[in-house]
């Protein structure tokens, strides 16, 4: 049977919009608000549909995206989103279709990589994707974790500023410098777009009820504004008439550690609420320790977050920063012929560069692969345990680690 395979156009988003809510277990029904506030901000030419007898049966979507890397700089990346192959007509090689459409203009746009978040673990990493950043959720038992009941607001040891409540206009207008500032130092950061500040803060359509958080800034002593928390609480009591509140954190983003604390500190120690849940976080979050007793911290999640999909080896590894000096010969595996080839990479503080070789291999790796390393992550030397890195120059792997580890592991904040 044939499909065809393309482009939608505008009179087509509509019943785009249904298939994909098909795929996603979602109310087949497209109201027109929803149309009217997701047309404008779709880029139609990247917005694929498979088409059997007429009727939308698959949807593919990528738009693009900055992800930091290492030392603070952004690849271009071509973000996939919006996947879904109806139930009729799955496993038939449809998404292997929109994505190798995709994938191949990506590369001709010259993106350095491919990004998304991927809804089941084993489907992308056929296409040349690896788990670049992890995420881990916490859920906090406060009648256990030790804080001082007492606290009253930021102390020195908090930097001695100020937390005030504060609104979605005003998260609007502070975050985005924040958000940015945290990818100036943090490698896995995907962009959040003035639209993605709106949706987030219930400034958008949305067809799910919203529910108002709270919001709370973290002023430093000179006045200025290093980071919020929104979080959301429910309203339970227990029999015995006691607040068993939960608190749902949303979104933390601090640009110092001392209002991250101190963030943190004001969350815990909300009356009525005896449990916290953090949202996603990074896996090494300062959280667990800065409770009196860590073990009131236990892990709900720990999984993959941002899978990446690397196109091009050296638009990807030039960038980055290198902490120390070195070099390495990949001898990296593409099936689809994007980046694959024999690299070597020179590195050191003053920078880095990646060109073709004929030296013989460090890494003999899969650009599946690539991709745990590219933001310093993963342990070279534990992929060849896994017998996923070959190494071809005897300890090749603990030299990789030397040279890619960053002390700060990648945090994704956002799903898209
Ligand atoms: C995931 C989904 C898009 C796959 O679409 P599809 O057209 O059936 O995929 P393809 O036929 O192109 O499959 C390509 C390969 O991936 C495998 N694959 C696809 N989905 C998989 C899954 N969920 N788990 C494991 N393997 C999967 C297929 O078996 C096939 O393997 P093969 O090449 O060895 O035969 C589709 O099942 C779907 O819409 N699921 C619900 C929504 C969803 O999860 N979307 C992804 C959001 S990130």
């Amino acid at each position: 049977m044939s499909f065809e395979v393309r482009a939608i156009d505008e009179s087509e988003f509509r019943d785009w919009q249904r298939a994909k809510r098909v795929g996603f277990l979602r109310p087949p029904v497209v109201p027109d608000e929803e149309v009217a506030d997701r047309l404008p901000h779709t880029d139609l030419s990247r917005t694929y549909g498979v088409f059997d007898r007429g009727r939308i049966v698959a949807t593919f979507q990528s738009f693009a995206q900055q992800v930091s890397t290492v030392g603070g700089a952004n690849l271009a990346a071509a973000a996939v989103t919006g996947v879904t192959v109806s139930p009729t007509h799955r496993r038939r090689g449809l998404l292997g279709r929109m994505m190798a459409d995709d994938l191949a203009a990506a590369k001709e746009r010259g993106d350095a990589c491919a990004t998304l978040i991927a809804a089941e673990y084993p489907i992308y990493g056929r296409f040349g994707f690896g788990v670049a950043s992890w995420t881990t959720v916490w859920e906090v038992d406060l009648t256990r974790a030790g804080f001082d009941r007492r606290w009253s607001g930021p102390t020195a040891e908090d930097g001695g500023g100020r937390i005030d409540l504060s609104d979605g206009a005003e998260i609007r207008k502070e975050g985005p410098e924040l958000h940015r500032r945290v990818a100036a130092r943090r490698a896995g950061v995907t962009d959040r777009t003035a639209r993605g500040w709106d949706v987030g803060t219930g400034n958008a359509y949305s067809p799910d009820p919203w529910t108002e958080p709270f919001y709370a800034v973290y002023r430093s002593a000179s006045g200025e504004v290093e980071g919020f928390v929104a979080y959301g609480a429910d309203d339970k009591w227990s029999d015995a008439k006691q607040p068993v509140n939960t608190a749902n954190v949303r979104d933390l983003i601090a640009v110092t550690p001392a209002a991250e604390r101190a963030l943190w500190r004001y969350v815990c120690s909300v009356d009525w609420i005896t449990r916290v849940t953090t949202g996603n976080r990074p896996p090494h979050d300062v959280l667990p320790l800065l409770l009196p007793d860590a073990r009131a911290a236990r892990v709900l999640t720990h999984a993959d977050m941002l899978w990446l999909r690397v196109l091009d080896v050296a638009k990807v590894f030039e960038p980055r920063t290198y902490a120390t000096e070195g070099s390495l010969v990949l001898d990296v595996r593409d099936g689809a012929g994007f980046a694959g080839g024999r690299h070597l990479l020179e590195a050191s503080p003053q920078g880095a560069s990646v060109t073709p070789t004929t030296a013989p291999a460090d890494l003999v790796l899969d650009v599946a692969d690539l991709a745990p390393l590219a933001l310093g992550d993963e342990s070279a030397v534990r992929l060849a345990a896994l017998g996923r890195i070959e190494e071809a120059t005897a300890g090749a792997a603990a030299r990789a680690d030397l040279l890619l580890r960053t002390p700060l592991r990648p945090w994704s904040m956002d799903i898209f």
